[in-house]
């Protein structure tokens, strides 16, 4: 241990002893940052490089993991983010980010952010332009539009027509209750088609058949239109989360989304939501989330990744805990927890790393998820189930005229 980290854990003893709380011991952990770390989700790949340029040239841990955001949010063909991203019911996108600062110890969010792409920029100017943590829907627009971030349509006219897609094959099977954590909620009775691969191939291929015409016809591009039938079929759940840290062990995570596709207007996921989406103590670590939001914010997984470690857990270890809650949430029923999904990316300051999933994918498309430590590349995430999830909502069923 350090004198820094010996002072801190005195200090922070001293106090517990004076206010007679009882405070679990922090883990002393050896004091091995040296050399940067960025975790994120494997499609966050693409601003990296720069990013990792950012620590080691001295920048500040949270400006390096929103440039990740941003590169994804800017590049309107990366649809689980920013311009591009996938819209809800009413065909609007509708995003949500949130951030922390470790060395200052602050967080900001915003949710429902309409019109304004970098919205992981906007969490970190309401951290450090208002006294609040969290703006909402249009509060948070007139907000960005105050801090001079510039308006634009975020729909492109590849999202609207995998929308417009997805309107022609919707049925009543939606975001509409119930949904899988509902007491009354069954398996749809027809058999369930895997997120990741299909366990049919054949019955897969009938179907993207079936719709190659109706996307035709909606003018989606050739080369993108098997990409787009996917959308509809396999709704995404999108995201981005980086965590990071630098030489001197300061941190700083972020999340950014344009949440589940064909959501219903108004829903926010766990993105937004400090201690779900994205939590980061500078004494410990930082962690943070992509996949079904709605049970990520009930078991506060971000928090209790970082509260895990914070007692002695190892990265892996403290994920798999936040992963075993969920599907405790469901009684370990085999039947809800094959329709969900989840995937943890977690670092600890001294650069220890995870990434944990709930399902492992498969041998073709296993769960993975990006590191940079000097060295840039994806690698495969720990899991809780082998095997992959299945869609919910239900594919939609083929209007009769697609037939
Ligand atoms: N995890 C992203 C969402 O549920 O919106």
């Amino acid at each position: 241990m350090n004198r820094r980290d010996f002072l801190a854990t005195t200090a922070l003893t001293s106090a517990a002893v004076a206010t007679g709380i009882v405070t679990m011991a922090m883990t002393e952990q050896p004091a091995t940052y040296k050399r940067p770390v960025i975790i994120c989700k494997a499609t966050g790949v693409q601003g990296m490089d720069a990013a990792y340029d950012m620590l080691r040239n001295g920048q500040d841990t949270l400006d390096a993991v929103l440039h990740v955001c941003k590169v994804q949010e800017d590049d309107p063909n990366d649809d689980s983010v920013g311009l591009g991203g996938l819209p809800n019911e009413d065909g609007v996108v509708e995003l949500d980010a949130c951030c922390m600062h470790g060395p200052t110890r602050r967080a900001g969010s915003v949710g429902g952010v309409r019109n304004i792409k970098n919205v992981g920029l906007l969490a970190k100017a309401v951290m450090e332009h208002t006294g609040h943590v969290m703006l909402v829907a249009e509060g948070a627009e007139r907000f960005a539009t105050a801090m001079g971030f510039s308006k634009e349509n975020l729909l492109t006219e590849r999202s609207r027509k995998i929308w417009l897609l997805w309107k022609e094959t919707h049925s009543d099977k939606d975001w509409w209750g119930p949904g899988v954590a509902d007491p009354n909620w069954k398996p749809p009775v027809q058999a369930p088609r895997s997120r990741s691969v299909p366990q049919s191939g054949k019955d897969l291929e009938a179907r993207i058949r079936d719709l190659e015409p109706v996307a035709a016809e909606l003018g989606i591009e050739p080369e993108f239109r098997r990409e787009a039938i996917y959308r509809v079929l396999f709704p995404p759940t999108g995201t981005i989360h980086v965590s990071a840290v630098n030489e001197k062990g300061e941190m700083s995570g972020a999340t950014t989304t344009s949440g589940l596709a064909w959501k219903l207007a108004g829903r926010l996921g766990d993105s937004p939501i400090i201690g779900a989406g994205c939590y980061t103590d500078q004494d410990v670590g930082s962690a943070g989330a992509t996949g079904s939001g709605e049970e990520n914010i009930k078991v506060a997984g971000a928090h209790t990744i970082v509260e895990n470690m914070r007692k002695g857990m190892p990265p892996k270890e403290a994920g798999m805990d936040a992963l075993q809650r969920i599907a405790h949430n469901h009684n370990n029923d085999m039947a809800h927890l094959r329709y969900l999904d989840m995937v943890y990316y977690i670092l600890r300051k001294d650069g220890a790393y995870a990434g944990v999933a709930l399902w492992g994918g498969s041998a073709e498309h296993p769960r993975s998820f990006a590191v940079h430590d000097g060295t840039k590349r994806v690698e495969k995430c720990a899991y809780l189930f082998e095997g992959t999830s299945i869609d919910w909502p239900p594919t939609p069923r083929l209007p009769e005229t697609a037939k």
